[in-house]
């Protein structure tokens, strides 16, 4: 992707002249939020003054061309301010860490344009840094914070929903929140980043895996000008980064779901197969059994080699799918073979056929997932 930085004229703050590093940067993407710039910028300002924290604000456009230019250039007279274009590029969390990576703070703030993050909260961020801890979330559901809107319930459900499937990666009330403080020495530590979507604090907390994180309490007040940018899209890139993000922290967690997941699409599309063959092909029993075994096998192996086991692209692909075969086909010995034994061989289990039908199964998949997951090409 092609990204071409135009940066405005800066005019200075009185308080911190060229060159100078400024204690904070403050970091705020945009897209179409010009009537937004000029009241969060007097607000940031004033704060920030009043603290005696000398501060610039950069805003990461991406070509909105709604006049945020002429805006930005009019508070520059009276603040630090640098806008940077990018043209081609767009996406919140590369807006985010690509202004991160041009400030030159001691400190990094990062929050919305839109007014929804109060600016006054901003201090307490600082001291919190100031004491030494290493990131700075501001939340919604800490004690002491809130939200003041009308959300409907079904935005709602779905920001809780998507909080919920997060928090095994951050152990934080607000996972899903975009403002948050960090040294930008911490920042210039963080390796892989790959930012997609929305979830830019999320993406830090997991890759920087902070020690010392603090929570600082704001309510969240909806937007009053323009609307909120949120797409079906941005949500579906929210589950790709947390599968990307559940890859990084618990990689055979990941594995061993996904596998789960495959063999489960695997057996419906077995049981299809089997009874479609039968009733419309007129196919016998072994055969619909092989047909179906062959159409399921090869989708697992398919999904697992694209999805789950991403090393096993290394492979060629014929080989590596007719030794897929080959192993399920013991894995399928190894649960018929359970089965067997667990029923012929104890009461409890050939009272229990079903439960014995289960172990097989688990038995068979312990089996098929173990030699995959072990698989050569993962070195
Ligand atoms: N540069 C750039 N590029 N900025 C963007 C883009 C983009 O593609 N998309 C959105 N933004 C900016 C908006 O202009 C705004 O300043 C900020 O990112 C948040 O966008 P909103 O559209 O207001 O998002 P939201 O209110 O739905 O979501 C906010 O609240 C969530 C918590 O409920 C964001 O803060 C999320 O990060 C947060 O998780
Ligand atoms: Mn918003």
């Amino acid at each position: 992707m092609k990204s071409h930085e135009e940066p405005t004229p800066i005019a200075q703050a009185p308080r911190n002249k060229p060159g100078e590093t400024p204690d904070l940067s403050i970091v705020v993407p945009t897209y179409k939020e010009a009537e937004n710039i000029e009241p969060l910028g007097g607000r940031i300002f004033a704060v920030t003054s009043s603290a005696n924290f000398s501060t610039e604000l950069i805003v990461v456009d991406d070509d909105s061309q709604d006049g945020i230019d002429l805006k930005c250039r009019e508070l520059a007279t009276r603040y630090n301010v640098r806008l940077i274009t990018r043209n081609g590029a767009r996406g919140l969390a590369t807006a985010v860490l690509h202004g991160m990576s041009q400030a030159r703070g001691r400190l990094l703030v990062c929050m919305d344009a839109d007014l929804s993050h109060p600016p006054e909260a901003i201090p307490a961020m600082v001291q919190a840094l100031n004491r030494g801890a290493d990131f700075v979330l501001a939340s919604r559901y800490t004690r002491g914070g809130g939200i003041k809107h009308g959300w409907g319930p079904h935005r709602f459900a779905i920001s809780k929903l998507a909080t919920l499937l997060a928090r095994p990666l951050a152990s934080v009330t607000d996972p899903m929140s975009g403002f948050f403080a960090l040294p930008r020495a911490e920042f210039l530590h963080a390796h892989d980043l790959a930012p997609l979507g929305y979830k830019v604090a999320l993406e830090l907390l997991v890759r920087l895996a902070p020690k010392r994180l603090v929570e600082v309490p704001i309510h969240f007040e909806d937007r009053r000008f323009g609307k909120s940018k949120l797409s079906l899209h941005v949500q579906l890139e929210y589950l790709r980064h947390l599968r990307r993000l559940y890859r990084y922290k618990y990689p055979f967690v990941l594995e061993l779901g996904q596998f789960l997941l495959v063999g489960f699409l695997g057996l419906i599309l077995d049981l299809g197969v089997y009874v479609g063959t039968q009733l419309f092909l007129g196919l016998n029993h072994i055969l619909a059994r092989s047909v179906a075994f062959i159409c399921s096998g090869s989708h697992n192996w398919f999904r697992n080699r694209h999805h789950t086991f991403l090393y096993g692209r290394m492979r060629r692909p014929l080989p590596q799918w007719v030794s897929y075969l080959f192993v399920v086909s013991l894995g399928f010995l190894v649960n018929v073979g359970t089965y067997t034994v667990l029923t012929v061989g104890t009461r409890a289990f050939a009272d229990r056929r079903y439960l014995a039908m289960l172990t097989g199964i688990l038995a068979g998949a312990v089996l098929n997932f173990y030699v995959f997951s072990r698989s050569p090409a993962r070195q």
